[in-house]
């Protein structure tokens, strides 16, 4: 019986020791240890043993197992050794995951882009501002309903003496008077003349499907001598064409706004329908209404405004136009999301798609 035991440990490690697979070293331990294995087996013959014979055997047996096991896993280490170790260097290697430039940040980059190429400069100012640049400066009078805490975020601090509440700007013409005081302090004084473009984040009380609280503006400034509404319309139909495509055109509607005068609202033709309000197929156009998409405002640079940016307003004209980022990129892109806080969202489901 000893010697039995004996043949079977001695089997089992010379099987263990050539297997070359975790399922083979299975099938062994099932072999030898399983229910109706070899070693189960010989372990029911010990009852049958003679009193003083059952105790050695017993122990022998015990033994058989405890090391049958040990070596089924000394060679399954083994096995997981080998193939962590094999190299293949054919094998792509693993990628990092890379992203990319929010949508927004990417738009304002493109819009830059279209006007640094004919002269202006970008700006940036504070999107903490006073009342004074963000408001009163810019002809707005107290009774106007923007400056209405239930349109403005204003905070809630002691007022300036001079420039009046602190509040987030709720439009990028806050930098209009700034950069009017930027370049009268500049060496070459006003004559050195002011081509802005100031991209920003605008805040106003406003949240649902087509509003979001925080979003951005860019804002165009020109003031130098003998500036006209036809410099304007050039400057709208070159970004039109740059930024949207060739055969886009503008055109200026009659609006107002405090800060400039006359004032206008910029529309832009529509690309599905290509300005005609009608599709191939006779049926009107699903984007537009009549062929024009409106882009934002626009107009003259208000006398009051230059006197407040204490620019000569006998001698310089300017115009402004300041229009939404996000509408702006949208409506390049074709993009028709039934709500625009999903751009803030942070869901990369949306966000890898550009
Ligand atoms: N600030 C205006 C707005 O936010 C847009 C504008 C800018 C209009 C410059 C005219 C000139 O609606």
């Amino acid at each position: 019986m000893q010697e039995k035991i004996q043949n079977i440990k001695n089997q089992a490690i010379a099987q263990i020791t050539q297997a070359s697979s975790s399922g083979e070293l299975e099938d062994i331990r099932i072999s030898y240890l399983g229910r109706s294995g070899k070693l189960a087996k010989l372990i029911k013959e010990i009852k049958r043993l003679k009193k003083e014979e059952r105790k050695q055997v017993g122990i022998l047996a015990n033994d058989a197992k405890q090391t049958i096991e040990k070596q089924l896993k000394v060679q399954q280490n083994k096995l997981r050794e080998m193939v962590r170790e094999w190299f293949d260097p054919t094998v792509p290697g693993a990628k990092t995951p890379k992203g990319h430039l929010h949508l927004v940040t990417q738009a304002i980059e493109e819009i830059a882009g279209v006007f640094e190429k004919i002269g202006f400069v970008r700006v940036r100012y504070p999107e903490v501002e006073w009342d004074w640049f963000a408001f009163e400066a810019l002809n707005m009078p107290k009774w106007h309903p923007a400056r209405d805490t239930l349109e403005t975020f204003f905070i809630d601090a002691k007022p300036h003496p001079k420039y009046g509440q602190i509040l987030l700007t709720p439009h990028t013409s806050s930098g209009q008077i700034r950069e009017m005081e930027r370049v009268k302090g500049t060496k070459a004084g006003v004559d050195s003349v002011v081509r802005m473009i100031n991209i920003a984040k605008c805040y106003r009380r406003q949240s649902d499907v087509s509003h979001v609280p925080m979003f951005h503006q860019f804002e165009g400034l020109v003031i130098d001598e003998g500036i006209a509404i036809t410099h304007l319309k050039g400057t709208l139909d070159y970004f039109a064409r740059n930024f949207f495509g060739p055969g886009r055109k503008t055109r200026l509607r009659p609006y107002h706004f405090q800060f400039t005068e006359p004032s206008f609202e910029v529309d832009i033709t529509c690309d599905v329908c290509k300005g005609t309000a009608r599709l191939p197929d006779g049926q009107g156009c699903k984007l537009c209404k009549e062929g024009w998409l409106e882009l934002g405002g626009a107009g003259m640079v208000h006398p009051t405004v230059l006197k407040n940016g204490g620019i000569d307003n006998k001698k310089y004209t300017g115009f402004a136009f300041g229009w939404g980022v996000e509408r702006t990129f949208m409506m390049k892109s074709g993009l028709e999301i039934d709500d625009i806080r999903l751009i803030y969202s942070s869901d990369l489901r949306f966000l890898k798609q550009f």
